[in-house]
C-alpha cells in the first residue's frame, strides 16, 4: 500500500480532534517560540459528539502551492504556528524514512491542501485552537505515515493543543529540557474512568475575547508576582492533589480544586499590569449561583471553571444535571427559542423544591445564557475512515457541504 501511495497523484487523510478544558490551568510560557509552559497543567477532554474539529490534509504533485481553508474560508497557511506543525511532522516523517522503516511513502516535496471545520458555531466563542491544532497534527501525521509521540508537535501550534491529543484526563508536564523534548501530554486516565462525570457549557455570548491568551499570558509572566508564586509553589501541590481526586473519583475534591484553580488563574489576570479581565458580571453571577447551590445541598454538587473568555464550564455528576439545568433555566430564562436552550446529551426534567428556589434562584437575568451544551469526557483524536467524509474533493478543493 505504501508503494502505491508513492505513485498516486493525490493522497488524503481526515481526522477529528476534541476540545479540552483545563482544571489546573496553563498560563505563562518560559519559551514563547517552542511554547514551553512555566507550569504543568491538567485537563478533561470533552466528547467529540458535541464539540469537535474535523481536518482533511491532502498532498499532490499537481498542487502548485500550500493552501488552508478554515470553516470553508481560505486562511493564511503561512501562519508561523501552522508552519511549525507542518515542519515538525515532516521532520518526523523524514527521520522515519531515514531509518528505512518507510521507503516508498508520499513525497515530502508535494504541496499540501488543508481544510478544517468545527461542528459547533464559531460565533459561540467555543472556537478552540486546541482542537484545531490537535486535528491538524493528527491529519498531517496520518498523511505522512508518522506514528511517533505527537503531543510535542501539537504543542507548537498552541500550548493547550497538546492535551487534546489524548482522551479522558490529561496532564501536560512542563518538562525541564530547554529543547522541549520532555514537555509532553500524558493520559492520566481514560474517558471511561469516571462514567458519571458530566460537563455543562453555559454559552453566554459570541463576543471576541478582549486580550488573546498568547499575549495575555506573556504580560502576566512579565508583571505578575502571583503568577510566579503559582507556578513555583501552588501548581506542583495542586497537580498531585488533582491526580489523586481523579484517580479516586472524588467529586468533592475535584470540584473544589477546579473552582479554586480557575479563580487563581483569574486572580493572576487581575495581578497582571495592566490588568486583564476575562470574568464578566455574568461570570460572577454564575459563580455565586454555583456556590449558593452547593451551600443549599451542603456539599460540592457543581464546579465551575472559566478560561480566557466569557463561557462557563460546569462539572457535575450525572444525577445532578437535570436539577442544576433547571436552576440555570430559572436563573437565566431563555429570551427566545426556549426549546433549543439545552443541547447535546439529553437532560431529564426536574421539579425544584420551594426551598431550593428560594435559596438559590435570586433575581433572574433573562437572556443572559444563550444555551447550555450538555457533554461528557470523551476520547482523543480519531481517524475518519469513510472517504465520503473528506473535506476536500478529488480536485483537492473544499467540497461544498449541505
Ligand atoms: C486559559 O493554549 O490558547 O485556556 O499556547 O499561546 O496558544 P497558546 O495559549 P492557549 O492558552 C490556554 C489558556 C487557558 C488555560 C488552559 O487551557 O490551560
Amino acid at each position: 500500500a505504501a508503494a502505491m501511495a508513492a505513485e498516486r497523484s493525490l493522497a488524503m487523510a481526515t481526522c477529528t480532534a476534541p476540545v479540552n478544558i483545563a482544571v489546573i490551568k496553563y498560563w505563562g510560557k518560559r519559551d514563547t517560540d517552542l511554547i514551553l509552559p512555566i507550569n504543568s497543567s491538567l485537563s478533561v477532554t470533552l466528547h467529540q459528539d458535541q464539540l469537535k474539529t474535523t481536518t482533511t490534509a491532502a498532498a499532490s504533485r499537481d498542487f502548485t502551492e500550500d493552501r488552508l481553508w478554515l470553516n470553508g474560508k481560505e486562511a493564511d497557511v503561512g501562519h508561523p504556528r501552522v508552519q511549525a506543525c507542518l515542519r515538525e511532522v515532516r521532520r518526523l516523517a523524514r527521520k522515519r524514512r531515514g531509518s528505512g522503516e518507510d521507503t516508498a511513502a508520499l513525497s515530502l516535496s508535494y504541496k499540501i491542501h488543508i481544510a478544517s471545520e468545527n461542528n459547533f458555531p464559531t460565533a459561540a466563542g467555543l472556537a478552540s485552537s486546541a482542537a484545531g491544532y490537535a486535528c491538524l497534527v493528527s491529519a498531517l501525521a496520518r498523511l505522512y505515515g508518522v506514528e511517533e509521540e505527537l503531543s510535542e508537535v501539537a504543542r507548537r501550534g498552541s500550548g493547550s493543543a497538546c492535551r487534546s491529543m489524548f482522551g479522558g484526563f490529561v496532564q501536560w508536564q512542563r518538562g525541564e529540557r530547554p529543547d522541549g523534548t520532555d514537555s509532553l501530554a500524558l493520559q492520566v486516565a481514560p474517558e471511561t474512568h469516571w462514567p458519571e462525570l458530566r460537563v455543562l457549557v453555559l454559552v453566554v455570548s459570541g463576543e471576541k475575547k478582549p486580550v488573546g491568551s498568547t499575549a495575555g499570558m506573556q504580560t502576566s509572566v512579565e508583571t505578575s508576582p502571583l503568577l510566579k508564586h503559582r507556578a513555583e509553589v501552588v501548581v506542583p501541590e495542586r497537580l498531585a492533589q488533582m491526580m489523586r481526586h481523579i484517580r479516586e473519583r472524588d467529586f468533592e475534591g475535584f470540584g473544589q480544586l477546579a473552582m479554586r484553580d480557575s479563580n487563581q488563574f483569574h486572580a493572576t489576570c487581575l495581578d497582571t499590569f495592566p490588568p486583564i479581565f476575562y470574568l464578566t458580571d455574568l461570570s460572577r453571577h454564575i459563580i455565586a449561583l454555583a456556590h449558593r447551590y452547593n451551600a443549599h445541598h451542603g456539599h460540592t454538587k457543581v464546579a465551575y471553571t472559566f478560561d480566557a473568555g466569557p463561557n462557563a464550564v460546569i462539572f457535575a455528576l450525572a444525577d445532578t444535571v437535570a436539577e442544576f439545568v433547571e436552576v440555570v433555566r430559572r436563573s437565566f430564562p431563555p429570551a427566545t427559542n426556549g426549546d433549543q436552550f439545552v443541547r447535546g446529551l439529553p437532560v431529564g426534567s426536574a421539579a425544584l423544591s420551594q426551598e431550593l428556589v428560594a435559596a438559590v434562584v435570586t433575581e433572574p437575568l433573562p437572556g443572559a445564557v444563550q444555551y447550555i451544551l450538555h457533554t461528557k469526557p470523551g476520547p482523543g483524536p480519531q481517524l475518519v475512515d469513510d472517504p465520503s467524509q473528506h473535506l476536500l474533493g478529488a480536485d483537492g478543493l473544499p467540497r461544498s457541504r449541505a
